[in-house]
């Protein structure tokens, strides 16, 4: 049977010019960038060509922006950095109920060095509510950190109308893209923000690379000490295959940004499931303030792992597990409130470039037969 995926949001395939774009530096260019001779000069170049590719993207300077390993270590260095950086001036951060585990984690992490974490709740449609984030804020609020678009239900914040609140008390403001970059506009200057972390690996670049964007004035303490790469910010011989590779995905994502052939798909699934399903189906995230490609729905009063367990060829995620004969269902669904019995339901399709009507087509069949 043939293998459908809808877990773009997991990862994504390397595009065929991404890869393209990397083929050399994988075989051919091994100079050590920091090398000035032959070998090296040229793994410089490709670096600081995919800065600026990157740059394109972000409508920002390219140096800016500091290669990383992925959105984990770009958001660990955003939040530790900041604490560690501004811990003389205070102590609070805040950041909200439904963030990544690349987020909370860190931020717990810094709640055993004193730190104090305010995690703002969401609504029923995983929407932050800006006033609640100023009325958070007190003297020692040193950091906010908002994601720019939920991994899970694909809930847009209002990032721009947050990072105000932000500027206006002179507060650090971080967002972590990693969802939202190459499908919906991610200009800086429009999300106003002072840092904001990228993960290659959902942009069509490989596993293992990414960035983080760090305005022009801001220090963050090192978080990866050793030599003086990336201007000092983040030690390690740089990873010049995958930095090519992000940059091409990102001039090619620049392309996508904006088209709607992934949302028409999606919409057209979420519209033959309703007639399908009627009410035994309902949408997990914001309506309209979603993401293109995100489909996060609940099969109500069924389990989301059973359903996919009976779809072997489909790649798709559920937010739920159990474990030891009790269903534990998504923190993120948890925190909008969806109840258990709705939640425990829920499955998470997320559609990319090369998903097709027809297979849409087919999981909603297949659907229906394992559903009824
Ligand atoms: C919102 C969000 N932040 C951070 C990450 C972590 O990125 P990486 O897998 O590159 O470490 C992910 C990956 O799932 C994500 O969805």
């Amino acid at each position: 049977m043939k293998k459908i995926y809808l877990d773009f949001n997991a990862s994504t395939p390397i595009a065929p010019e991404v890869l393209e774009a990397m083929e050399p530096f994988l075989r051919d260019h091994y100079g050590n960038p920091s090398s000035r001779h032959w070998a090296g000069i040229p793994a410089k170049q490709a670096i600081e060509h995919a800065r600026e590719q990157v740059a394109g993207l972000l409508g920002c300077f390219p140096d800016e922006l500091v290669f990383t390993s992925g959105g984990t270590e770009s958001n660990n260095h955003a939040i530790k950095g900041a604490f560690f950086a501004l811990k003389h001036r205070g102590n609070h951060i805040i950041t909200t109920q439904i963030e990544h585990p690349a987020i909370i984690k860190p931020c717990q992490f810094l709640e055993k060095l004193d730190a104090n974490i305010t995690y703002i709740p969401v609504d029923q449609h995983g929407k932050v509510d800006p006033e609640s984030i100023r009325n958070a804020i007190t003297s020692k609020t040193i950091l906010i950190s908002v994601m720019h678009a939920n991994n899970e239900v694909g809930t847009i914040q209002d990032i721009g109308q947050i990072s105000h609140i932000a500027r206006e008390q002179e507060i650090l403001f971080h967002t972590d893209a990693a969802q939202s970059i190459g499908k919906i506009p991610t200009l800086v200057s429009d999300l106003g923000v002072d840092l904001l972390s990228v993960a290659g690996h959902k942009i069509y670049a490989p596993k293992g690379i990414g960035v983080l964007y760090i305005r022009r004035g801001v220090n963050l303490e090192i978080f990866m000490h050793g030599a003086g790469h990336e201007a000092g910010r983040r030690a390690g011989t740089e990873n010049v295959p995958y930095i090519v590779g992000l940059g091409a995905a990102c001039e090619l994502a620049r392309s996508w940004v904006g088209t709607t052939q992934i949302k028409d798909i999606r919409d057209q699934f979420w519209q033959l499931l309703q007639e399908e399903f009627g009410e035994r189906v309902v949408l997990n995230g914001h309506l309209t303030k979603r993401l293109p490609n995100t489909l996060n729905v609940s099969f109500v009063g069924m389990f989301g792992a059973e359903i996919l367990s009976q779809m072997e060829n489909v790649a798709a995620t559920t937010g739920s597990a159990c474990h030891e004969g009790t269903v534990e269902f998504s923190p993120v669904l948890k925190a909008m409130g969806v109840p258990a019995k709705t939640g425990m339901g829920a499955i998470r399709f997320s559609l990319g470039r090369t998903t097709t009507i027809t297979e849409i087509e087919w999981m909603v069949n297949r659907l229906k037969n394992i559903v009824s």
